[in-house]
């Protein structure tokens, strides 16, 4: 069985309820109708009347339960939720109104703070930025977390490196300023995620374009101070740095350049130094090893929510939709 199948039977035990705001676009339809046909999840899909009739016409949703942003019985429980968690930021249950109903994205984070749904999967139709926003305002990070950064599950086809083929490549996706703080938090926290999707112990690489000193600059520093930190943090973790991809991968590279380490010639999760480096470095392997690469999915968030690529196709929709029910299931 490939990861995603594995994901999706888990997805099946114990089925959530997921949100799929974007009822503008003809996808989400197309994978509402495949999720509920094969069991994966619940489906909500917040739109309106003739939103729904006009970009679902043919597809069989009659499993999903619509919501209509106008005329929802549940509306004033979720400005009020919202006018209480943005209280801070002065927000009046007018704008709060007014936001829900031109952004339906709010109102699934919403839904998911009240209880009435324990994920939302977006981004066919909108930007990362304004995917995520309203989940960091709203949702806010998991308690002891500072920052929400995104991983992709990489899968490799005909690959013996990583744990079969499969990694974490994090963070290709939110936080386009790290410091070593932020850096060992996304180490330890894809160490998890690892864990979690894939079932096997992590083995955490900080890359960087130098190996164990091989270069000195203030961007290999913030690499290897953040390996103190989370190792301060994590005794027990397998993590190393910092160290130049191959060395992270090969054995025999990494026996020439960090010899030693437990880590080097094995590693399956890969910490990336910058957005750039993540970004770039998950697309060149999903293109040029033809690799399956799931995700933007976030980690750090205190509810699933995750972001999809806008050129993604409705099964893409549906593997993220499954990934996003399983974190939900490990987050009860
Ligand atoms: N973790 C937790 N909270 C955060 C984070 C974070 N990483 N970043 C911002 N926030 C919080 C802020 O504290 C703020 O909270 P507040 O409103 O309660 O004060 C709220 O989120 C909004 O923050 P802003 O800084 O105003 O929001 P911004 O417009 O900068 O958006 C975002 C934040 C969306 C994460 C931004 O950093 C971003 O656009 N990142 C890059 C996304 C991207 O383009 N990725 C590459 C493409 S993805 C792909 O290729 C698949």
């Amino acid at each position: 069985m490939g990861f995603i199948d594995e994901i999706k039977a888990k997805a099946k035990a114990d089925k959530k309820t997921i949100v799929l705001p974007e009822s503008m676009d003809k996808r989400t339809y197309d994978a509402a109708e495949k999720i509920l046909k094969e069991g994966i999840a619940n489906i909500v899909i917040i739109g309106t009347p003739e939103e729904i009739a006009k970009n679902g016409e043919g597809y069989d949703i009659s499993g999903a339960v619509i919501v209509d942003p106008f005329n929802d019985p549940n509306k004033q429980k979720y400005i009020d939720k919202f006018v209480e968690l943005r209280a801070k930021k002065g927000v009046t249950p007018e704008q709060a109104k007014e936001q829900m109903e031109k952004d339906y994205m709010y109102y699934a984070c919403l839904m998911c703070k009240c209880g009435d749904a324990d994920g939302v999967v977006s981004g066919a139709c909108h930007s990362t930025g304004n995917t995520i926003r309203p989940a960091l305002q709203l949702l806010k990070t998991k308690p002891g977390i500072s920052s929400v950064s995104g991983f992709f599950l990489m899968e490799v086809p005909d690959c013996t490196f990583g744990e079969n083929g499969l990694f974490v490549f994090a963070d290709c996706a939110v936080n386009t300023d790290f410091d070593s703080a932020k850096l060992a938090e996304i180490a330890l926290l894809s160490a998890e995620s690892f864990r979690n999707f894939v079932g096997a112990e992590p083995k955490v690489a900080m890359l960087s374009y130098s190996t164990k000193g091989s270069a000195k600059h203030d961007d290999v520093t913030k690499v290897s101070e953040a390996v103190k930190i989370a190792k301060e943090k994590q005794p027990d973790l397998a993590i190393d740095g910092e160290l130049q991809l191959d060395a992270a991968l090969v054995e025999s590279v990494a026996s020439l350049k960090a010899p030693g380490s437990t880590v080097a010639g094995h590693a399956n999760t890969l910490v990336f130094p910058s957005l750039e480096a993540g970004n770039i470095g998950y697309k060149l392997v999903q293109r040029l090893a033809k690799a399956n690469a799931y995700g933007p999915v976030l980690q750090g968030l205190s509810y699933p929510v995750n972001d999809l690529s806008r050129g993604c196709f409705a099964d893409d929709i549906v593997g993220v939709v499954a990934m996003t029910a399983v974190q939900a299931q490990q987050a009860k």
